[in-house]
């Protein structure tokens, strides 16, 4: 009976489903069958605001369509969650190792069914959860473990951030699901994994393994393991093949290689979505409200960073006395410290041509279709590799891919594109320092290799650059750091665009027509 349920058990659960509390006071109602007129009058809203409340809570449990009964199921489901409950305090044994404590969880009600419907009614023994960096992938992860305990003997969460080896990792697996010291394992990984699999095949676990990046190489096409990790590839490549009862969750910023060639039906992959109703529940938990056309400039600039929303949501109350008007004005694209780290550590990633690409799509103004695009580097690369790099860069979330009925264009989300710039305009900067210094005309890259202005000979294509801000930029920047250091700024570097005219093109690139534009914009005295 619903009655015999305690009322802090459902709350806490409805809670978990992201029931508000003005839903739960109506539901609360219904549960105790009270008809929708009696609710109307002792909460003192209108009928249809109850039935809109109670159809609210219906959709957060799934319970969907347009059929009577939906409170009967309701009630049944949560009788069900709390003998699973009661049941699974003696029953499953938890690790949750590293995983985060959980603040506010808004949301998610679409990804959460969607992960339950795969790991119990379709049994996938492998689901990756996979996105951008701040984008909630271990927020998500620890809220689906948390709700799903009950279904499983065992739960454990761990983090590859320290990157353990496979025999680590798997010897820590089958100590905790076994119970015991795994004594006299065998050596070979491959036999230690075959262990796993049995203890996977006895006992219905959950393992959730966060970071996965971490064990995959830097500065070389995404997806590819370290030295000394590649057994890992045989470790999910078993998991998802063999027959058991158990799931792994993988969450990583870029898809292992592999994963796109183990499409069979126990695999599944997740992109967390519906980013934007956290972020507004974010800034209502800060206590700031948004227009609409604020709302849309936010969603614009942040897309799904929900750690840049909530990084934004505390400048905007410590600095803009709450003002969300006010903060877009003042900031044309704010990269706070915080996301310029965690962006640096995806770019240091980055093979030189993955890097090609990000710079030319900063420099370019809107998308580009991907053959555009190939036809600006200054350096020619085979179509093939060219392909790897994007698919590369979509594995990381740092590219996003449109279809359009007649091509396939690409474009950086702002705060990445912001971020790119940045660092486009510091080292074009530190190169022509370096070239007033000691004019080495085979040691730079950036002014050499990127189109920054209008007037470079590849102009026919006919795209769009944001040159103008680009380049004001970077004049600014150069007068900054060279107001003490050079006399005449206009001149110095008026001096260094004809030295760089009589070198051979294939030697400087565009590293002339670069100069000539950025001293348009430096006044002559
Ligand atoms: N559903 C949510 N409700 C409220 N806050 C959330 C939610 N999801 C994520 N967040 C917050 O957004 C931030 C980023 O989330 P999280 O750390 O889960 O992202 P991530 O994708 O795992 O990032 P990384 O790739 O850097 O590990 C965290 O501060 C987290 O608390
Ligand atoms: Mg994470």
């Amino acid at each position: 009976m619903i009655s015999d349920l305690p009322q802090d058990f459902i709350r806490q659960l409805t809670a978990e489903y992201g029931v508000s509390d003005a839903e739960f006071e109506a539901l609360a109602l219904a549960l105790r069958s009270e008809p929708t007129v009696a609710i109307a009058s002792t909460i003192g809203i209108s009928e249809v605001a109850v039935r809109k409340r109670l159809g609210e809570v219906y959709r957060k449990f799934n319970i969907t369509g347009i059929r009577p009964g939906k409170i009967a199921e309701l009630k049944q489901f949560l009788i069900s969650q709390y003998q699973a409950r009661n049941r699974s305090t003696t029953n499953s044994r938890t690790d949750w190792g590293e995983a985060p404590d959980l603040g506010a969880f808004y949301g998610r009600i679409a990804d959460l069914n969607l992960l339950k419907q795969w790991v119990n009614a379709d049994s996938a023994r492998l689901v990756a959860i996979l996105g951008m960096t701040g984008c909630g992938k271990t927020s998500l992860s620890v809220q689906f473990a948390q709700q799903n305990q009950t279904q499983f003997d065992f739960v454990i969460w761990r983090s590859l951030r320290n990157s353990p080896s496979v025999t680590d990792l798997v010897t820590t697996l089958i100590e905790f699901i076994s119970q015991q010291p795994a004594k006299n394992l065998p050596d070979d990984s491959n036999s230690q994994i075959s262990l796993l699999l049995e203890c996977l095949q006895a006992h219905r676990c959950l393992i959730v393994l966060d970071d996965f990046e971490t064990l995959l190489q830097t500065e070389e096409l995404a997806g590819y393991y370290r030295t000394g990790y590649e057994e890992y590839r045989e470790l999910f490549q078993r998991v998802a093949e063999i027959n058991h009862q158990s799931c792994l969750i993988l969450i990583s910023s870029e898809a292992p290689a592999e994963l796109a060639l183990l499409s069979v039906n126990s695999v599944k992959q997740l992109k967390p979505t519906g980013a934007d109703i956290i972020a507004k529940e974010i800034f209502k938990e800060k206590g700031l409200s948004a227009t609409p056309e604020e709302w849309q400039k936010l969603l614009n600039r942040y897309r799904d960073n929900l750690l840049a929303f909530k990084i934004v949501a505390i400048t905007i109350k410590d600095f803009f006395n709450g003002h969300v008007s006010q903060f877009l004005e003042a900031t044309a694209l704010f990269v706070d410290d915080t996301l310029t780290y965690l962006l640096e550590q995806q770019f240091e990633r980055l093979t030189s041509s993955e890097e090609d690409v990000m710079y030319w799509l900063a420099i370019i103004e809107q998308q580009i279709g991907i053959f555009q695009l190939k036809q600006q580097f200054f350096e020619s690369l085979s179509l093939s590799e060219y392909l790897n790099n994007l698919d590369s860069l979509e594995r990381r979330s740092l590219i996003e891919k449109t279809t359009t009925d007649s091509e396939i264009m690409l474009q950086l989300q702002p705060l990445i594109k912001k971020y790119v710039t940045q660092q486009l305009v510091q080292q074009v900067t530190q190169e022509v320092q370096q070239l007033l210094r000691q004019p080495n005309f085979s040691n730079f890259s950036v002014l050499k290799n990127y189109c920054l202005g209008k007037s470079c000979e590849k102009q026919q294509i006919n795209t769009a650059r944001q040159s103008s801000q680009l380049l004001q930029q970077l004049a600014n920047n150069l007068q900054n750091k060279l107001r003490r250091s050079e006399g005449n700024i206009y001149d110095s570097l008026k001096q260094l665009g004809e030295n760089l005219k009589k070198q051979p093109r294939l030697k400087v690139g565009y590293a002339g027509a670069n100069l000539n534009d950025i001293i348009s914009k430096i006044p002559s005295n």
